[in-house]
This record gives structure tokens, sequence and C-alpha cells, in this order.
């Protein structure tokens, strides 16, 4: 039985959903149990964030998703804040070989996505993790309008939604939450074969 953690902060909801759809798919794969962990504003006291509970179910998990907004070019700050606060498991090295990837929304098609995925990534090869990239071609490619990565994205699921200042409940391009889903399928089967 392996377990996936996807630890990630959202402030209106699309990573959220992401994030969902990503479980989503893990849990079509056998034996695989999912966490879904959400860092929020009220986990960081002056600047520092700390959660012992959340750590500890890091630290229990065969895999770890990261996500967070595409926030000027890179990571939100409250992402980053966690992030930071690993540094403690860094130092003894306690995630090395664990899965990792990652996943991003922004409102802007490019919206320098690229940056907080690069980001990410170069985190996870700081914890010495072993890194899932997202393994669908462009669906379009093929004649499809399913919308599977759309976005051409592979280094970690990007997702888009233009920006929308009305208060509505935040929502997800259909192609992109397929793209998650499969990418969460893709994770787990991953982390099933890493530890056999
Ligand atoms: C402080 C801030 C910075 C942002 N910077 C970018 C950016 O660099 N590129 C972009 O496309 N969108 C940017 N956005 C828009 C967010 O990426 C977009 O609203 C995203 O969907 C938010 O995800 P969430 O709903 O999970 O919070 C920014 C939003 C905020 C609040």
């Amino acid at each position: 039985m392996s377990t996936i953690a996807i630890i990630y902060f959202s402030g209106a909801g699309h990573t959220h959903l992401l994030a969902e759809a990503i479980a989503e798919g893990a849990n079509q794969a056998e034996n695989t149990t999912v966490e879904l962990l959400r860092i929020t504003g009220e986990q960081i006291t002056n600047g520092r964030w700390k959660n012992d509970a959340i750590i500890e179910k890091l630290n229990q998990a065969d895999a770890i998703v990261f996500g967070s907004p595409t926030y000027m070019g890179g990571i939100s700050a409250q992402f980053k804040a966690f992030i930071d606060a690993t540094s403690e498991i860094w130092f003894k090295h306690g995630w090395k070989d664990k899965i990792a990837a990652a996943f991003t929304h922004s409102s802007s098609p490019s919206g320098d996505k690229q940056g907080t995925l690069l980001y990410l990534a170069t985190n996870a090869a700081q914890h010495g993790m072993i890194w899932v990239n997202v393994g669908d071609l462009q669906s379009f490619l093929f004649g499809k309008d399913d919308g599977i990565n759309r976005l051409g994205g592979f280094l970690g699921v990007m997702g888009q939604s233009p920006l929308d200042l009305s208060g509505e409940e935040a929502l997800l391009h259909p192609g992109d939450r397929l793209t998650a889903e499969r990418f969460g399928y893709r994770i787990a089967e991953a982390t099933n074969r890493w530890i056999k």
C-alpha cells in the first residue's frame, strides 16, 4: 500500500480544485491512499510556517505532490513559508528517495507558470526526491478536443483560467481537470513501481 500526500496552497480555490483532481486520479490506482493537505496563512506566525501534524503525514508518505498558484512568476509566499520550514528535514535528507511531482495554476495563458514548476523541481532535488513529470502529449496533436495537456506543460501540471474578480466560485478548465486526474494516476502508478 502506498501513500500519496498532496500539499498545496490555494487562495481563490483553483489550485485546490487541481489538487482534488490529482487525488481523484491517484485514487484510481490500486493499493493507494491519498492525503490532501492544505497550507493556510493561519499556519504562519511571524513569517514562519509550523504544523507538526502535516509534517508527520508528509514524513510517512511515499510520494509528495507540491502545488501552488503562480504569484508574480513563482510560488506563493504562503507555500514558500512551508517549504522553508522543510529545511529541517533537508538537514537529515529525510525525504530522500520519496517520489515528488508538482502543479500550478495561474490566470494568464503563460503567466510564467514555468517559474513556479522549476522552483518546485529544484526544491524536490534538494530533498533528493525522484521527480515524476506529466506523461501526456497535447491531445489536440491527435485531433482530440478533450483538452488533455492543452497548455503543453511537461515538468508538472499547469492549469489556467482567466482572472475573475466577480467573487464567483472557482472553476477549472475541463481539460486541466482531466490532465490533473491522469497526472495523479501516473504518480500513483510510478510510486507503486518505485516502492516495490
Ligand atoms: C499576488 C498575486 C500574484 C499573481 N501573479 C500572477 C502571475 O505572475 N501570473 C499569472 O498568470 N497570474 C498571477 N496571479 C493570478 C493567480 O495565479 C490566479 O488567480 C490563480 O488561479 C490563483 O490560484 P488559486 O485560485 O488557487 O488561489 C496572481 C495573483 C495574485 C493574488
